[in-house]
């Protein structure tokens, strides 16, 4: 048996690694040919040292304080060279990817079916050629080539991690690059190229209640998370607001609800923005944000969707003086750049 460690390099990709129990991730890395930053490979320089975001492991002793103080390893620093690892793990690597002599990984898939499931939205999903390779984190997202062109689009799994289909919520731009290509209605069986995973919005462990904000298809990443709870399960309160322009923008209400039906501690709500609708629920997700689902900070918040709406629930808690434990977001930004981040 084996572990799955993620690593997440600075430029935002991810590989992952396979781990054997009493093996250095340092030497497991070096095996599945990634350079993990190294020089003593002995617990002396420091060189290697990333921070473990989840999982456990083991350390040792025979590393000296100059290399990892007792603070930093409490603060859940680590030292490649010397970490032993008894569970699948997260480990960020402060380098890009680049550094470390890794080329982009490639994946391909077939067109399954493009389902334009309303005026705004569509549903993209591809058979995967090599489900195995394609190890993502829940939450994160690939490059999609537009086929034809030398062009990508970036689009967050709203499947999970393991599957052979991988499905795609994509907002339907009108004159947009991908968007048009979709509306073509390509023929099933059809070859698309995609680059990744990236990104360090994903879902971590669940220690406490936590809010699941999304906007438009800012559903996307919720629900291969989501996917993931149902199947590894949680006794905190999750609490999802899935807030969208017109009554129409709804989409995969279904599939939430079956998902409610698998996670017992999972409630939901969705609002419209749109002022003329009969939603009964109006206005923005910040509106349906309870005192309660904030419990005085003590929660984690994960939000995505479009620049505007991640901006505007950052200022909301900012004036309400609510600062969550842990807040990652994701904007889906329009293609000239990505933004993730994460505070608390
Ligand atoms: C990390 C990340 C993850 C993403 N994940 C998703 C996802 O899961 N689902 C999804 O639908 N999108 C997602 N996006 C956005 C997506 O990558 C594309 O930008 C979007 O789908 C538009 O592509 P397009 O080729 O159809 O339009 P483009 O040809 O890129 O754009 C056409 C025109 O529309 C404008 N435009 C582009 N996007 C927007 C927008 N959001 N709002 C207003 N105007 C816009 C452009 O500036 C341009 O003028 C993500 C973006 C990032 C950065
Ligand atoms: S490589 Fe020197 S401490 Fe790990």
């Amino acid at each position: 048996m084996s572990y799955r460690i993620a690593l997440n390099f600075e430029d935002g990709a991810t590989r992952f690694i396979d781990c054997n129990p009493g093996e250095k991730v340092l030497d497991a890395a070096f095996r599945q040919k990634v350079n993990l930053p190294m020089d003593c490979s002995d617990g002396v320089c420091g060189t290697c040292k990333c921070r473990c975001e989840q999982g456990t492991y083991d350390l040792g002793d025979d590393y000296i304080d100059e290399a990892l103080t007792a603070d930093e390893a409490e603060e859940g620093l680590v030292l490649t060279c010397q970490m032993e690892v008894s569970s699948d793990c997260v480990i960020e690597v402060p380098v890009p990817s680049s550094a470390c002599k890794l080329a982009p990984a490639v994946h391909r898939g077939k067109v399954s079916s493009v389902r334009m499931v309303s005026d705004s939205t569509i549903i993209l999903t591809l058979q995967v050629d090599d489900p195995q390779a394609l190890a993502f984190l829940p939450g994160q997202y690939v490059n999609l080539t537009v086929p034809g062109t030398d062009q990508h689009r970036s689009y967050s799994f709203s499947t999970k991690p393991g599957a052979k289909e991988a499905s795609f919520l994509i907002r339907n731009i009108p004159g947009g690059l991908m968007s048009t290509w979709l509306a073509s209605a390509p023929a099933p069986g059809t070859g698309m190229t995609f680059v990744g995973p990236q990104g360090s919005f994903f879902l971590r462990t669940i220690n406490r209640p936590t809010i699941l904000l999304a906007g438009g298809t800012g559903l996307a990443p919720i629900l291969s998370m989501l996917e993931v709870l149902a199947d590894t399960g949680t006794d905190q309160p999750i609490h999802l607001i899935y807030g969208v322009t017109k009554d129409a923008d709804l989409v995969e209400l279904d599939r939430i609800e079956a998902l409610a039906a698998r996670i017992p501690s999972f409630t939901w709500a969705t609002c419209v923005a749109d002022q003329a609708s009969a939603h009964p629920l109006k206005g923005y997700v910040t509106e349906h944000l309870s005192d309660a689902h904030l419990n005085a900070g003590e929660c984690d918040v994960y939000l995505c969707g479009p620049p505007p709406m991640v901006e505007a629930v950052r200022v909301f808690l900012k004036d309400k003086g609510v600062e969550p434990r842990h807040f990652h977001y994701e904007k889906f930004a329009p293609s000239e750049g990505t933004a993730t981040g994460a505070a608390g």
